[in-house]
């Protein structure tokens, strides 16, 4: 492959980190760093519609996340929830349909009302697809998952030969979303922190040290153009081997 060709990935995952550090670093309280990372949410959503990418996921709150501050998490509730109110009207120009992955039973009522409003807005959309991830962990989505399986496996509904990768994917919270190729972590830090585990199984790994509110568009393109550059072999080996 020559340096020149840039391939798209067709889903790209964001663990959003840094908005803490980027505040304090400025004196400003965290709940800043975080409403920067807002707007760091909005650059990076027009940016990845720009390059043709079909699906994002960010990482917004996971289930680990409770154990801050109460204030930090309730500022964090209230942002995701006027976060969606406000730019719902702008989900809707631009074509692009929210989804939702996480334990959102346990969010405050009207975050899942706004959650619920929004998915249903944007349910006719089909130029991109959002998967906001709130109260979002990898291990809960795979252990909601065995336990619906399990259930239905007790209720004579399903037989153990039926599970299989596949059958057990259409049971995780977005089951129709395409693999993730890329994943961005911003902030520094090199590991994956219980997101999306199953999802990021072959996914190619961008770690930043640029803090999520210092986000740009040209950080998408220098991601992607190191994902055109891996080869990836899915546990197979390369074409030339
Ligand atoms: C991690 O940074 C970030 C979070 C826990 C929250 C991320 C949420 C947003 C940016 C809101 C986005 C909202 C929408 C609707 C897209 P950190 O606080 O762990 O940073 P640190 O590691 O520097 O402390």
């Amino acid at each position: 492959m020559t340096d020149e060709q840039v391939l798209i990935p067709r889903h790209v995952a964001v663990i959003m980190d840094g908005n803490g550090r980027w505040a304090v670093e400025r004196g400003l309280d965290r709940e800043e760093g975080h409403r920067a990372g807002r707007h760091a949410a909005r650059r990076f959503m027009r940016a990845a519609q720009a390059r043709d990418i079909e699906a994002v996921s960010l990482y917004a709150f996971s289930t680990e996340n409770w154990a801050r501050p109460t204030p930090e998490v309730d500022a964090l509730m209230e942002l995701i929830e006027t976060a969606l109110l406000v730019e719902l009207q702008e989900l809707c120009r631009h074509g692009v349909r929210l989804k939702v992955s996480g334990r959102r039973w346990e969010l405050p009522a009207p975050l899942q009302r706004a959650l619920s409003n929004a998915e249903e807005a944007t349910a006719a959309n089909d130029d991109m697809i959002l998967n906001l991830c709130v109260n979002y962990g990898g291990q809960v989505e795979i252990t909601d998952a065995a336990k619906e399986i399990a259930r239905l496996v007790a209720a004579g509904e399903l037989q153990l030969d039926d599970i299989g990768p596949d059958m057990f994917g259409s049971y995780l919270y977005v089951p129709d979303l395409p693999p993730v190729d890329l994943l961005i972590r911003p902030g520094g830090d090199l590991r994956v922190s219980n997101f999306m585990l199953w999802q990021i199984a072959y996914a190619e790994f961008y770690p930043m040290t640029e803090y999520w509110p210092d986000f740009q568009p040209e950080h998408l393109d220098a991601a992607i153009a190191e994902y055109s550059r891996r080869q990836r072999r899915f546990g197979g080996l390369a074409l030339d081997d």
